[in-house]
């Protein structure tokens, strides 16, 4: 009751009579009309709100005291300390995985991973072009080749009808990406894994306590990759975890990941050099600050999922705004980002860019997610290097390039995708009513912006 009336009261404020602009049939919001019609912020009116969004990453002021006493041990390597030892059996009990293997970084977990299955040099492995571009690199890393297969524009994910037609005889591995925390279609890229021998690894970076089918993202592939980079979830300024359940793979991933130096029962009686390794380390410091974070992760999850489910509720019925959908199977997103497709032809051709300024005026941030990344330049410094003219014939370097060229629905989805971050999703509802008649106010009045 409280909330309607406070809705109202909003409402009230933010709308003038008289502005032209098509109307929805029905109100979006109780108390809210059939719609809002007011001078957009962009063009002097009054914003729909001023207030600021939760800052991100949050301090937990109950660390400071652990945090201090680690400080002053010097134990700040994990080979003096028990911290990456703690933060791994708390994060294993939190998503239900056997083994977790903490690293510096997602990126480093993902180098790991993929060293470990053995990706190698000259190899290829199949994953969606949408994704942040560390999931590229990692394979460029291997001295292999990121094959792209297009992405389900409706899920943001990648279209696993589309992987088959990609592998060939150099295919190594699949590289799933949850991407902003919605699950892939696991069901069915397990089954194409499985059907070619291929190893799947889960680029859960973006994918804290998703679900697919009741289980947690990270933990249905062969490994699953994690980053705690300080815009995620469990933030630590950098940092990352291997996710498995293979005691073989996770002794050898640990290994790498420790200079190679043998790790675990499964590699007992190798010698000290047995193996190649790198350092990708956590230190004991950045694991304090893990379990000083990972406290509040569930709760927060579930305040994101509420808010999601909301925002979902109402701005699929302003006409131009598509919300994400859960692809077959997945049972729950992470939503690192709340993301939807917006059709400019249903405003009236407003582009994206303004529709994303007017509504940063009303005192909705939005990011418009990744771009066509695979024209920006990294691909072809890869592939013009002469170790890939080496790894790989002219012809298939070629073919590769031309295959850039052909993954429409990626395209699209680059021009059309906006979304909110994270953070606002663990604001009250109120907050929510806010984004909701930001959207619409600015639908209600765009012919200010054309
Ligand atoms: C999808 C995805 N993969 C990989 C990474 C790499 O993680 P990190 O930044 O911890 O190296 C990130 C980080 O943003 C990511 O979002």
């Amino acid at each position: 009751m409280k909330q309607n009336n406070l809705t109202r009261r909003k409402f009230i404020a933010s709308t003038s009579a008289g502005a032209a602009g098509a109307m929805l049939s029905m109100p979006l919001l109780a108390g809210s009309g059939t719609g809002v019609t007011s001078e957009l912020a962009l063009k002097g009116g009054k914003p729909v709100r001023t207030g600021d969004w939760l800052k991100w990453p949050v301090w937990n002021p109950e660390a400071e005291e652990p945090m201090m006493s680690l400080l002053r041990s010097g134990n700040w390597y994990r080979g003096d300390g028990n911290k990456c030892n703690e933060f791994e059996k708390k994060y294993a009990d939190l998503i239900g995985a056997k083994r977790v293997i903490a690293t510096a970084s997602g990126t480093t977990a993902l180098i790991a991973s993929l060293h470990t299955l053995g990706i190698d040099a000259g190899d290829e492995v199949i994953l969606s072009p949408y994704t942040f571009i560390a999931s590229y690199n990692v394979v460029f890393n291997q001295k292999a080749l990121p094959v792209f297969a297009d992405t389900d524009q409706e899920t943001f994910t990648i279209n696993p009808y589309k992987i088959e037609e990609k592998i060939n005889e150099r295919t190594r591995a699949i590289l799933p990406v949850h991407i902003f925390g919605l699950p892939a279609d696991m069901n069915r890229i397990l089954a194409i894994g499985k059907k070619h021998n291929l190893p799947v690894i889960e680029d859960a970076c973006q994918a804290w306590l998703a679900e697919y089918d009741g289980r947690m993202c990270g933990t249905l592939g062969d490994l699953g990759c994690f980053s705690f980079q300080n815009s995620k979830h469990i933030p630590s300024g950098e940092g990352g975890a291997i996710v498995g359940s293979n005691d073989e793979v996770m002794d050898r991933c640990f290994a790498y990941h420790n200079c190679g130096r043998p790790h675990g029962k499964s590699m007992a009686g190798m010698g000290k050099n047995a193996i190649r390794g790198s350092n990708k380390r956590l230190t004991e410091l950045q694991a304090g600050i893990l379990l000083s974070q990972i406290e509040r992760t569930r709760q927060d999850a579930d305040k994101r999922l509420e808010n999601a489910l909301y925002l979902d509720s109402k701005l699929k019925e302003i006409p131009g705004i598509i919300p994400y959908k859960l692809a077959d199977g997945a049972t729950r997103s992470a939503y690192h980002f709340y993301p939807f497709r917006y059709k400019k032809e249903y405003f009236d051709g407003l582009s994206r860019e303004k529709f994303r300024a007017a509504l940063r005026a009303e005192g909705v941030p939005t990011y418009a997610g990744y771009g066509k990344q695979y024209f920006d330049g990294l691909i072809e410094d890869a592939i013009s290097s002469r170790g890939y003219k080496r790894l790989f014939s002219a012809e298939r370097l070629n073919r590769y390039r031309d295959e850039l060229h052909h993954l429409p629905e990626n395209d699209q989805l680059t021009g059309e995708a906006v979304m909110l971050f994270q953070n606002m999703l663990l604001a009250e509802r109120d907050d929510m009513d806010d984004i909701i008649h930001a959207v619409q106010k600015i639908y209600e009045n765009r012919s200010q912006l054309l």
